[in-house]
């Protein structure tokens, strides 16, 4: 992946793109690279920072010299820039916080006109895109990406011959330790990558497939530390949903689509399903149990958080938060009532419907664009807000609609509460309790199993068939009192979505 990014610089500087804009944590890298760049081509490398000022990091020529004053001011580097005559890159570290000066955009827009008939390029560095709309035809943007699997391959190597900083002890891989390793490591900077292994040599005095660990953890302190993406603990498996059988069909079938079998066998890795339909039929709770069902990580992304404009530009947290998931790819990124963020947008002062539009726009093209095996499932209690553009064949691999339980899954999710609740089932009336709860969604049978234990505890008495049926009659369910949106998104959902469950299937109308 660097052998890219070196080439797409080269190009782009040979192509005399005069301002470009690498983002990256990784200064070092990518300075290391440029540098490479820079001597392919024979030319200066320039550094600038607010603290050191201008200085001299390669000159295979021996032209360029190091300006007298070193140019701690930002209008100053750019002022020399415009005047000096050696061929060179110009790298301005943490421009960023700077480039949003109208002093600082004029001057950036007059470099750019006169550095195209120039051997001199300069090259912004951060870790975030900001880039005021006056520049944004100016400057060109350039992804470093992540070291890939090569190159944290050659990282291990390195250490396990001793060349690195941290070797104190021998550290001995296998082949398949060093495969391990390097696939649990990718998703890291080379920086990460460096520490992560350093720790746990220094911890253990050694290095092997047991620290898997050890970078997952790494991986989940940087995810919340963002504060962009929540990683979810998961409870249990799929036999924890009652009903969907269809559903939990086509997820089994996809166990083993994400692994280099289902590659060499032609197909593409699956890229996610969207739950819709009636609240409290359990779509939150399957989109939890699939990660634990095929052990991967869970990550909840919360849209409104991607929008808050405190934590950063809603683009650039999305592109982080995208990048975060793949990171811990293969992972399960879990958008929950997605509907919600496209609706309270629309009139909300922090935010715009351009905004809004760009950031959907973002998330989509990434859905269908993702080479990395990142399953999305995304949840809705409506079709209102959804953009017609989610639901478009290619994004999603399926819209699976999630009506009420009919009476066989009612019987399912009272057994498996009634076990949650550690009340054996053989115990109870279960054919009493399936026709009183007629209509009920599965979180209203929990709450109707709950209720009636109160009931009984209160008592001091066990739980009976009676208690519950009566809790559940007290009760009056969504479907009565939302009977006409149920029915609206029953129809909605009958020409474009896939029913869950097979008994769902059989009787279109009315809930069984
Ligand atoms: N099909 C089901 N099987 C088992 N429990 C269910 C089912 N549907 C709902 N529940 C219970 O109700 C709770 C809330 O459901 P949830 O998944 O949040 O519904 P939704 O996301 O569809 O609104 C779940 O955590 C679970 O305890
Ligand atoms: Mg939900």
């Amino acid at each position: 992946m660097s052998v890219d990014f070196c080439q797409e610089v080269d190009l782009l500087i040979r192509a005399r793109y005069p301002v470009l804009y690498v983002v990256t944590w990784e200064e070092g890298r990518a300075r290391q690279l440029l540098t490479q760049v820079a001597q392919r081509q024979e030319k200066a490398v320039y550094e600038w920072s607010i603290t050191d000022g201008l200085r001299v990091v390669c000159d295979p020529k021996r032209r360029a010299t190091e300006p007298s004053n070193r140019c701690r001011e930002v209008m100053a580097v750019l002022n020399e820039v415009l005047q000096s005559s050696v061929p060179a890159i110009y790298v301005l570290k943490d421009f960023h916080a700077f480039i949003k000066s109208p002093e600082v955009v004029r001057q950036l827009r007059d470099l750019h006109d006169s550095l195209r008939s120039s051997y001199k390029t300069v090259v912004i560095m951060g870790p975030v895109v900001e880039i005021p709309t006056e520049l944004e035809k100016a400057v060109t943007l350039v992804d470093l990406p992540l070291p890939s699997y090569d190159e944290l391959v050659g990282l291990l190597r390195s250490i396990c011959a001793g060349r690195d900083s941290v070797r104190k002890f021998a550290v001995d891989l296998n082949p398949e330790q060093m495969d391990a390793l390097a696939k649990a490591a990718q998703g890291l900077t080379m920086t990460e990558a460096e520490n992560v292994f350093a720790k746990t040599i220094v911890r253990d005095s050694r290095l092997d497939a047991t620290d898997i660990q050890d970078i997952i953890g790494e991986k989940k302190q940087i995810i919340r530390k963002s504060g962009l993406l929540e990683y979810c603990d998961t409870l249990g498996g799929i036999n924890q949903v009652g009903g969907m059988d269809l559903l939990k069909d086509w997820l089994r079938k996809r166990v083993r689509a994400f692994g280099q079998e289902a590659r060499h066998y032609g197909l593409p890795s699956p890229r996610g399903v969207l739950l819709l339909g009636v609240q409290g039929c359990g779509k939150s709770l399957l989109a939890k149990t699939i990660a634990h069902e095929w052990r991967y990580p869970l990550l909840r992304m919360d849209m409104s958080r991607i929008f808050q404009a405190y934590i950063g530009s809603s683009e650039e947290n999305m592109r982080r938060a995208l990048r975060m998931a793949e990171m811990l790819a293969p992972v399960v990124l879990w958008v929950d009532e997605i509907e919600k963020a496209f609706a309270g947008l629309e009139g909300s002062s922090a935010s715009d419907a351009g905004t809004t539009a760009r950031i959907i726009g973002q998330f989509l093209t990434w859905m269908q664009e993702k080479q990395t095996p990142v399953f999305v499932v995304a949840t809705a209690n409506s079709v209102k807000n959804l953009p017609p553009e989610l639901l478009r064949k290619g994004r999603l691999d399926e819209i699976f609609f999630v009506d009420l339980p009919r009476s066989r899954e009612r019987a399912e999710i009272l057994q498996i509460h009634l076990n949650k609740l550690k009340r054996d089932p053989a115990r109870f009336d279960l054919s009493a309790l399936v026709k009183s709860s007629h209509g009920f969604s599965g979180a209203e049978i929990e709450q109707g199993i709950i209720s009636a234990m109160h009931d009984s505890f209160f008592e001091n008495r066990e739980v009976e068939s009676r208690d519950i049926v009566t809790a559940l009659g007290q009760t009056v369910p969504l479907s009565r009192t939302m009977s006409e949106s149920i029915s609206a998104l029953r129809a909605w959902a009958s020409e474009r979505a896939r029913p869950v469950s097979s008994v769902q299937c059989r009787a279109e109308s009315g809930a069984g």
